[in-house]
């Protein structure tokens, strides 16, 4: 087996994914994953062995008691050091919609009347109806919005919407529609001048390489696990200096005892410690492509993202350019993948058939796929897209393959 460090093994990754294996999923071509990925054996054996061995109340000081608590605090911790964060800094609740509605409840009570809050009209809901509730407590909601004919969103346009009274900014880091990824690190720049929090949803990005938040520069990001390989659970990270000031939304006497004031019922136990499955398989990712074993664990991430990056790019492009140039459908979004400026979430939608219509004949196909607004109804809306039928989405992620994208692409040759 020839193994480098430029191309991503895809025999390796997928021999990880007990689902290739598995006879109902093995004959479907999985496009569905912006929705919720396949999970790792790694991730597997760590449910099994807590619920067999461990599934007592943590933190007594009987063994299987501490052996739990310590599992679920190494878990945090790995996650903490995969996105260059520390371990309080991080917060793993049910779903990243729980996550950000604690958060803007929270947040609530630093805003006073005529302040103001962006939010824009290309993000899932989760990161916009929390938001603009803030109006409630008088806050002045502005839309930060995407030019209709591409679909993306303007950073002179968030220039010229933020002022002296902005105090939130809320911005999808990759959209789940649009598959562009905007630059967080420079409208975290600019909304910081202004003295603004940056809240950044990583949901459809995360999946394609775990950030450096760090880098990022933003205060908030957050993700759902059951997209990167996880289980349904979510993370959200926040500045330590923020997270320490805010109003507890946990029970009255944990006042102090951040980050848990933003993290009301916690977590579920066994599913936060599978989240160290994600951990192994991602550094058996890196020991299978590289050999330097002094890095720390973040540069090893990068490093495994690049090569997750390129291989997307790879499968996504032709299926991109084979859909632009398809005048029956109309692509939403860039036509090519460069230097991640996209995520292979791919959408679109026919001038001739309603995307149900195409979604039903694509599943007939063995292509796992649906229609749907994906509760990025609002960015639907601005498209002028008919929010019920929604668009078809074809997402991929590094455990597809060209072949996937090729059948895609001959299903819908054939299909009139
Ligand atoms: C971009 C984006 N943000 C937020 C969410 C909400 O995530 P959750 O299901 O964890 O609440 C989703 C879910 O699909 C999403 O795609």
């Amino acid at each position: 087996m020839n193994i480098n460090n430029t191309k991503l093994d895809l025999n390796f990754v997928k021999s990880q994914f007990p689902a290739f294996k598995d006879p109902m999923c093995k004959k479907w071509s999985f496009f569905e994953n912006a929705g919720g990925s396949y999970v790792p054996q790694q991730v597997i054996n760590k449910l099994n062995e807590f619920m067999i061995s461990t599934k007592v109340q943590p933190y007594a000081a009987y063994p299987m008691s501490k052996i739990a608590g310590a599992n679920m605090d190494k878990a945090t911790d790995y996650f903490s050091k995969m996105i260059n964060a520390n371990i309080k800094e991080i917060i793993i609740g049910g779903s990243t919609s729980i996550n950000l509605y604690v958060l803007s409840n929270s947040l609530k009570y630093s805003l006073k009347p005529g302040d103001e809050v962006i939010v824009t009209n290309q993000d899932h809901e989760a990161n916009i109806s929390p938001w603009r509730r803030l109006s409630e407590v008088g806050a002045i909601i502005k839309e930060w919005r995407i030019n209709p004919h591409t679909a993306e969103l303007d950073i002179n346009d968030l220039e010229n919407l933020l002022t002296e009274k902005t105090k939130i900014v809320a911005v999808t880091h990759c959209s789940n529609i649009v598959g562009s990824v905007n630059d967080l690190k420079k409208i975290s720049e600019l909304a910081h001048k202004k003295n603004a929090i940056v809240i950044g949803d990583g949901v459809s990005y995360a999946p394609h390489g775990f950030p450096n938040v760090k880098e990022l520069g933003v205060d908030f990001y957050t993700f759902s696990l059951y997209k990167t390989y996880g289980p349904h659970l979510a993370l959200l990270y926040g500045k330590e200096n923020i997270l320490k000031k805010l109003p507890n939304q946990n029970h009255q006497f944990l006042e102090n005892d951040y980050p848990y004031t933003i993290n009301p019922g916690g977590p579920n136990h066994e599913e936060l410690v599978s989240l160290i499955g994600i951990y192994d398989y991602f550094l058996e990712l890196y020991n299978h492509h590289f050999h330097n074993e002094n890095l720390e664990i973040n540069q090893k991430i990068e490093k495994v993202n690049s090569l997750i990056s390129s291989h997307e790019e790879e499968i996504a492009n032709e299926l991109l350019n084979y859909l632009n140039n398809e005048k029956k459908y109309c692509l939403i979004g860039k036509d090519k993948i460069s230097n991640k400026n996209r995520a292979p979430t791919i959408s679109f939608f026919s001038k001739y058939k309603t995307s149900k219509e195409i979604s039903d004949y694509l599943i007939k196909n063995n292509i796992a796929t649906r229609n749907d607004n994906f509760y990025a109804w609002r960015c639907l809306k601005a498209l002028g897209i008919d929010t019920e039928d929604g668009v078809v989405r074809l997402s991929m992620t590094h455990y597809n393959s060209k072949e996937d994208a090729q059948k895609v692409i001959s299903a819908l040759k054939n299909f009139d």
